[in-house]
């Protein structure tokens, strides 16, 4: 009875605590050190779900930090997590619209097929039968004390739990573990999830055992916090595309401004960066300094007297040269969804490679090679 696992629910919760936190963040700035000293070490991968257009909210909270990564030498692979859309919803919308937008999103912003693994979920069967033998090592009892689970679930209203909603941080135990990637770059609410990796991968080894007695099958897993700050929407709360408050990437200019000028404001028609007490117009200032690189306090300072009008009209020109090149390269890549789609298919072979040489560990490890 010894390895019956202990529950690591409050383990999962702690993960998102103050001082947890502060312990990740400084956790991350030592990964960084060693990144710029021996991107070799590492294995990055991360992903999103396919459930609509990527927008600026994305691009600056993790997108444009991949591409840093993958340009400073760490291998990378970004999942494409088609399963996990049908998590919190019935059926999986127009998603073969929507990989491919996603794909021409992640090509336009600059991330490079040659240097980055790009793959989907239903592609890599040896990743998804992975997941079989990772229940086996969680209870119950800890899956429903996730609070990234519990908080997806109060967002879907009166559903009912489905066993993928209940279950779907094994599954992406099984995303990142599949490569035996070392190196997690998300944002806070994906921390539980990063911990049930690692006590998943602990598990494993202390049930499983090993093939090679010089390391455990499975690497513990490091979430690695991005220093960007948060973009909210035009509303000033959560950019999220259901609230209808979303720059998206992939948006021309015109539907841009368009949305800036229905942006939230407040009637001060003196500008200033306040976040604590003005957080629409602070949170326009905070996107028109990641478009120009200016520091936020120095952009309100010029805008002055201009008020709601004139920070628009800054933010507006801002958003629209920033992306501008990274539309003009969208709108290429859209032209061509075979192109798409070739990405696509090659990321998925490289996928299933590394996929099946993890299996046939794991096999051999549970003494079912055959
Ligand atoms: N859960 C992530 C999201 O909702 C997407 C994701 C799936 C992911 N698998 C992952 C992120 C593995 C990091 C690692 O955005």
């Amino acid at each position: 009875m010894t390895d019956q696992p202990q529950d690591a629910g409050d383990q999962l919760a702690a993960s998102t605590s103050e001082a947890s936190l502060r312990r990740t963040e400084a956790r991350s700035a030592e990964i960084e050190a060693q990144i710029a000293v021996d991107p070799s070490q590492f294995r990055v991968m991360t992903g999103d779900r396919p459930t609509g257009n990527l927008h600026l909210g994305h691009y600056f909270g993790s997108l444009a930090n991949r591409v840093r990564l993958q340009d400073a030498g760490v291998d990378t692979y970004i999942l494409v997590a088609d399963y996990q859309v049908i998590t919190d919803r019935d059926g999986t919308g127009p998603i073969f619209e929507r990989v491919l937008g996603m794909m021409a999103d992640y090509l336009a912003i600059g991330l490079d097929p040659e240097k980055t693994t790009i793959y989907a979920h239903s592609a890599v069967p040896s990743l998804n039968q992975l997941l079989l033998p990772f229940l086996s090592l969680v209870t119950e009892s800890e899956l429903r004390r996730n609070p990234t689970v519990k908080a997806e679930l109060e967002a879907t209203g009166d559903r009912p739990m489905s066993g993928l909603l209940l279950t779907y941080p094994v599954h992406q135990a099984a995303d990142i573990l599949f490569c035996k990637a070392n190196l997690v770059p998300v944002g806070k609410d994906q921390l539980p999830h990063l911990e049930q990796t690692r006590v998943v991968a602990r598990r494993f080894d202390e049930r499983y055992g090993r093939v090679d007695p010089a390391r455990p099958v499975f690497p513990q897993a490091e979430a690695l916090l991005s220093k960007a700050s948060t973009v909210l929407g035009l509303d000033g709360t959560k950019m999220s595309k259901t609230k209808g408050n979303v720059i998206e990437i992939g948006m021309d200019a015109g539907t841009t401004a368009n949305l800036i000028k229905k942006a939230v404001t407040d009637s001060d028609r003196f500008i200033t960066y306040d976040p604590q007490n003005r957080p629409e117009v602070s949170n326009l200032i905070m996107l028109a300094s990641l478009c120009t690189g200016r520091d936020p306090v120095a952009i309100a300072a010029d805008l002055g007297n201009a008020g709601g009008g004139g920070l628009k009209k800054l933010v507006t020109e801002a958003v629209n040269e920033f992306f501008a090149p990274i539309r003009a390269r969208r709108v290429e890549l859209a032209a061509d969804p075979g192109y798409l789609l070739e990405v696509l298919r090659k990321g998925n072979a490289h996928a299933n490679e590394v996929g099946e040489a993890t299996l046939a560990e794991v096999r051999a490890a549970m003494n079912m090679t055959y």
